[in-house]
């Protein structure tokens, strides 16, 4: 496994192996690889000959008051796991190989943002796209594999790929939970054993939201009070959104007729805990 530092190296590399006839897929992370992380990668094996992975702490995707400084980092824990994962290269640059001096480039969508974690989180979205779009020009996969429980940023992304036209297939990979249905995130090294009620509530608010509509309750509303009002019961959680919406153009919905999506933010203690999932009538 190569571990690659420079931008022209690895658009280098990124030639030879088109040019030796080639797949590559490509999973881009901030690092503290999780299951959820590996579940990607093992998604993007076995689409591809090539396997690439990047880990960077992109600082424009963080707002000045975000935990950009104390996010979760190790490195060498990192490639050990990707290697033991058949990845073939890693990409890790620093932030000036990324964020040249005078770099002043950013790419901006226009609607998707305006919604669910963009409302809080200003910068958050171009951040991601401005960063995707310049790894996508240095690691040059014909795959990218992105997680559904940032489901937000998936959607941003396909429709990045597809208004600038990237020749790149965006695959979504599903949720991947701990035993007690704790959505894996690189933040839950933030979590203290005291806050693992609170931080549980998220799935079972989604959990039961299911059961509502399976039960044929498809009024949003209703759906999104009771998700409130089992929230209200943790003092520590500060609601950011619950929002019930459509999944394609993530506007709020009232009646539950086809696929709705169903995501959740949170502030626990200072940390940010999000959560999806599909409701189908
Ligand atoms: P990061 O939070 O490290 O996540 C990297 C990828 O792993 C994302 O596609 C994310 O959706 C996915 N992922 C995280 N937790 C997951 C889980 N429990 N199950 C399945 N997939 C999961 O997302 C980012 O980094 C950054 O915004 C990035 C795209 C790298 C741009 O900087």
């Amino acid at each position: 496994m190569k571990v690659i530092h420079s931008v022209q190296e690895m658009q280098a590399r990124a030639d030879k192996v088109r040019r030796s006839g080639h797949s590559t897929a490509f999973v881009p992370t901030m690092g503290y690889l999780h299951e959820g992380h590996l579940s990607l990668l093992r998604i993007g094996k076995k689409k591809s000959d090539d396997l690439v992975l990047s880990i960077f702490v992109n600082p424009a995707q963080f707002g000045p008051n975000e935990d950009l400084s104390s996010y979760p980092r190790s490195l060498e824990r990192d490639l050990a796991l990707a290697e033991k994962e058949g990845v073939d290269a890693v990409f890790v640059p620093t932030d000036k190989a990324l964020y040249q001096d005078g770099y002043q480039t950013y790419v901006e969508l226009e609607k998707l943002p305006g919604h669910l974690c963009g409302l809080s989180r200003p910068v958050f979205f171009k951040g991601i796209t401005t960063v995707v779009t310049q790894l996508f020009n240095i690691v040059k996969p014909h795959i990218a594999v992105f997680g559904e429980k940032d489901f937000q940023q998936l959607a941003i992304i396909r429709q990045m790929v597809k208004d600038l036209n990237f020749d790149i297939e965006i695959i979504g990979g599903p949720i991947v939970r701990e035993g007690d249905g704790l959505a894996m995130s690189s933040r839950n090294a933030y979590l203290k054993d005291h806050m693992r009620p609170a931080a549980l509530s998220l799935s079972q608010v989604l959990e039961k939201s299911r059961s509502m509509v399976k039960s044929g309750i498809l009024d949003a509303k209703l759906i999104a009070d009771q998700a409130a009002e089992i929230l209200s019961g943790f003092p520590e959680i500060n609601v950011d959104y619950i929002s019930i919406c459509d999944p394609l153009t993530l506007e709020e919905v009232n009646l539950i007729e086809g696929k709705t999506l169903m995501a959740l933010a949170v502030g626990l203690e200072k940390i940010r805990l999000i959560d999806n999932t599909i409701l189908e009538p």
